[in-house]
């Protein structure tokens, strides 16, 4: 019989981001889309505003991670704060972080800290964004002052969160700040998110010792029994998990796994939704999690699940989705993956970008009728206990 226990060792968290929970991050790109929105589009649905107050709230939420038996917590800092003007470090924003990193750890969680979660200060953006053949620079420079600033408080540095995503939605589809819509883009915008993330990752080597790494979304192309649609899933497969992480393995010391959903692959189609499926209408697979947590020992790294979550407004599926992701987790583990952690996503109901307020992903509901009230729901006090124990039992 499999176990169903967790390594000792292992780290359990929830994730967050800055911009989705802080509110009011009026120097950044995302800030101005929201506000330029014409009727002419549907998305964003609505603005962010005061997101979760997470910004004022944060002891808050780190009481949650208490509550949750957790000794880790992946959030973010947010680029736009610390550095509002080109070159200009603002000390008071440093300092903000600095309360909330000492907050976090006052509650016994290690620190996993994302330097880029989607969003750019609003001057990097007016020069092109990811576009830009300096970005790299920019945030290289970005991330020393980080580094410098906050590396006591620091366990684990991620860079970059999501590079293919961000390039899918915010620069071929355009739902996304920057709004662009040209499938070539996303050949020099995910070269610039890996030189950025190499430069980011050499200058935060050269004063930390702490781990480096990129924060990557893969989806599982699952293929029908057709040889042609195995050949072209295992050819999805490369071109989503291998162009990210292939050409930074050297400069990357653990891999952040998010992992949402898996894609169908028939007769050279890739079909999602199907069943069962998220408020979101992603497919719920937990088989692709496995396979993914296999394939990637090839890269010879440490993995932390930095994301896995449901949006479930009513919270019937979601002890369901934990038992048998983690179950995934566990499988993969005895077949010799070395996954060394699982976060969440995410603590709070959040800003979900072009969607706006409506997909629930938290364990814990914001009551935004009342105050921003956190409401933790059932599957909070499931996560907790699975948290205390490491057991799936
Ligand atoms: C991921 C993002 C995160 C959140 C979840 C639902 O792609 O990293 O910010 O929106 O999806």
């Amino acid at each position: 019989m499999e176990s169903t226990q967790f390594p000792s060792d292992f780290t359990w968290g929830t994730a967050t981001s800055a911009h989705q929970t802080e509110g009011n991050n009026t120097n950044s790109d995302w800030w101005q889309w929201e506000r330029t929105k014409d009727t002419s589009k549907k998305f964003p649905e609505e603005p962010s505003n005061e997101a979760c107050d997470s910004y004022n709230r944060f002891e808050d939420d780190f009481e949650l991670c208490r509550q949750l038996n957790n000794n880790g917590v992946r959030i973010s800092v947010e680029w736009a704060r610390i550095e509002p003007e080109e070159g200009k470090f603002n000390q008071i924003e440093i300092d903000h972080y600095k309360k909330v990193l000492n907050s976090a750890k006052s509650k016994g969680l290690k620190t996993f800290v994302t330097l880029q979660h989607f969003t750019l200060p609003m001057w990097l953006s007016k020069k092109g964004g990811w576009l830009n053949s300096q970005s790299p620079k920019y945030f290289a420079e970005y991330a020393s002052v980080v580094a410098k600033e906050l590396d006591i408080l620091i366990d684990f540095y991620m860079t970059i969160n999501e590079p293919q995503v961000l390039i899918l939605m915010g620069y071929i589809n355009g739902l996304w700040a920057p709004g662009k819509k040209n499938f070539w883009y996303s050949i020099p915008v995910q070269i610039n998110l890996l030189r950025a993330h190499i430069a980011g990752y050499k200058n935060i080597k050269s004063l930390s010792n702490k781990p480096v790494g990129i924060v990557h979304n893969v989806v599982w192309h699952q293929p029908s029994k057709n040889w042609y649609d195995k050949i072209w899933a295992a050819f999805l497969n490369f071109g989503n998990r291998d162009t990210v992480l292939m050409p930074i393995n050297k400069y990357n010391d653990f891999i952040g796994l998010n992992y949402y959903f898996t894609n169908y692959v028939n007769n050279l189609k890739v079909q999602n939704p199907r069943e069962p499926a998220s408020d979101l209408g992603w497919w719920i697979d937990f088989n692709g999690l496995e396979k993914i947590l296999i394939s990637l020992k090839m890269y010879n790294r440490p993995i932390y699940i930095t994301e896995n979550g449901l949006a479930d407004a009513s919270d019937d599926q979601r002890q369901w989705f934990i038992k048998n992701m983690l179950t995934s987790c566990l499988k993969a583990l005895d077949k010799g993956a070395n996954l060394k952690g699982y976060f969440y996503w995410s603590l709070i109901d959040n800003y979900e970008w072009h969607n706006g307020f409506w997909p629930r992903f938290g364990l814990v509901r914001i009551d935004r009728e009342d105050n921003l009230r956190r409401v933790p729901r059932p599957s909070f006090y499931y996560y907790s206990n699975i948290c205390k124990t490491g057991n799936l039992d």
